[in-house]
């Protein structure tokens, strides 16, 4: 069970000696990760999580998680970012992207707001709920990001109208910061359940905490399992030993390639139900490292969806990208083709194999022609799509881009970049203290 690496696409692009030179700086990473001495050491609370997690709020995880199937058709998951994306993309990848579509009877639906500021997504989800009965999971470690806020506001209203203040009471969840922040400060008014996002993890680290639980175990994914592949790995890719590790060889291939020129990485999936996970990956990886005019641009691709389009440019265009591409092993379901008798499309001769067997031969075709047209590709693949498996290659990628932005010498746990649109458009918005800013930007778009 597990998680493997292959480098057979790289051969190409880089010399064996030229791992061996990055060594030093792999193993400079690592002691500066697990002694706490690097940039950004607030931050690492994520490294040992899987092993001390709060086991107490385990438990209450689990028995919200009863009551919220018990008492709702809908959970209703505010959040943005980091506060988002983790959980939406274990939905996804454990449950599959059709999980709200198929039947699962004992589990609410799951819908995600305030990770844009559209009113006509706000209004489809108020549709959707329609009449049925729902709680809230409102997730905001700062507590005052505008777009969940104003999300919170709709729906608490919506739930107040529908149960009174007391029985909404009992249908919101809030996961924030223990002691800080608008959202806590609420919480403790109103008496809201509440779970914990600690000072020492980062948003885009959050997944494995209540941030991504909560809504797990709503939806019915054993967060046991989860937490077990997580600790397998953060086990298994500890030592420093670059040429036995495969998470501190995907991070100093990284290094290696940016240094040849190859500035945008794309990862790449044949699974939709790994497109979210994609974007869970885009934030961790360009806000972890898009800073001091250094990095690599994280972009996702869905094949074999995105051969139809951006597969062009990827076969043909720049050649200052790589791939890594994550292959899934095991179909959940396999389905078989059938014969046609008429075989008017000429596919007979795949009459017989199974979907997952054709995917597995796109996967072939496509990585052979990528690196045939100079595109450096590491692949990891993935044995199945299940809890376990989330895990483990959540902290795969947490701690391989951990080790990556110490090698590349930036600070891998701040992201000073997000801060200059949110001035902008509170100065816009009006919004009090920003009178002098409102006019100059105004005077600018005008
Ligand atoms: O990674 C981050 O820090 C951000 O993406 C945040 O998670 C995002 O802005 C949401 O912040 P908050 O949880 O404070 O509402």
């Amino acid at each position: 069970m597990g998680i493997t690496l292959k480098l057979n696409g790289v051969k190409n692009f880089v010399r064996e000696d030229e791992l061996a030179k990055i060594e030093p700086a792999v193993k400079m990473a690592s002691d500066l990760l697990y002694s706490g001495k690097g940039a950004g050491n607030d931050f690492i609370g994520w490294v040992d999580l899987p092993f001390n997690y709060d086991k107490e709020e385990f438990e209450r995880i689990k028995a919200a998680a009863k009551k919220i199937q018990a008492n709702s058709e809908v959970l209703v998951v505010i959040g943005i970012g980091g506060s988002y994306l983790g959980g939406r993309a274990a939905l996804d990848f454990i449950n599959g992207n059709n999980y709200n579509n198929k039947k699962h009877p004992g589990l609410p639906d799951i819908y995600f707001v305030g990770n844009s500021i559209s009113s006509d997504y706000l209004n489809d989800i108020v549709e959707m709920i329609g009449d049925r009965d729902f709680s809230i999971n409102v997730i905001s470690k700062s507590g005052t990001t505008t777009e969940p806020a104003i999300a919170f506001r709709i729906f608490k209203k919506m739930i107040e109208d529908k149960y009174g203040k007391e029985g909404a009471k009992d249908r919101i969840f809030a996961t924030t910061d223990k002691a800080r922040g608008a959202l806590k400060s609420l919480c403790d008014k109103e008496g809201y359940e509440t779970f914990v996002i600690t000072d020492d993890i980062g948003g885009r680290f959050s997944v494995l905490t209540p941030v991504g639980l909560v809504l797990m175990a709503a939806a019915g994914i054993d967060i046991d399992a989860v937490m077990k592949g997580a600790q397998d790995a953060a086990n298994k890719y500890k030592n420093d030993d670059l040429m036995n590790n495969d998470c501190l060889k995907y991070a100093a291939l990284r290094n290696i390639l940016l240094k040849k020129g190859k500035c945008i990485e794309i990862l790449a999936n044949y699974e939709p139900s790994l497109t979210m996970f994609g974007e869970w990956y885009k934030q961790l990886f360009a806000e972890s490292e898009g800073k001091d005019q250094k990095g690599i641009f994280p972009v996702s691709a869905n094949f074999s969806t995105d051969l139809h389009s951006i597969g062009q440019f990827i076969q043909d265009g720049s050649r200052n990208l790589f791939e890594t591409v994550l292959w899934v092993e095991k179909a959940k379901k396999d389905l078989i083709i059938q014969e046609d008798p008429e075989n008017v499309d000429g596919l007979n001769f795949v009459a017989g194999k199974s979907i997952q067997y054709v995917n597995s031969k796109a996967y072939g075709g496509t990585f052979l022609a990528h690196v045939d047209g100079g595109v450096p590709t590491m692949v990891i693949e993935i044995e199945k799509t299940d809890a376990y498996h989330f895990g483990q290659i959540v902290y795969f990628f947490e701690k391989a881009l951990a080790i990556s932005g110490y090698i590349l010498g930036v600070n891998p746990f701040d992201q000073p970049g997000v801060e200059a649109y949110k001035k902008n458009m509170f100065a816009l918005l009006g919004k009090p203290g920003y009178e002098e800013q409102k006019a100059e930007l105004e005077a600018r778009l005008n």
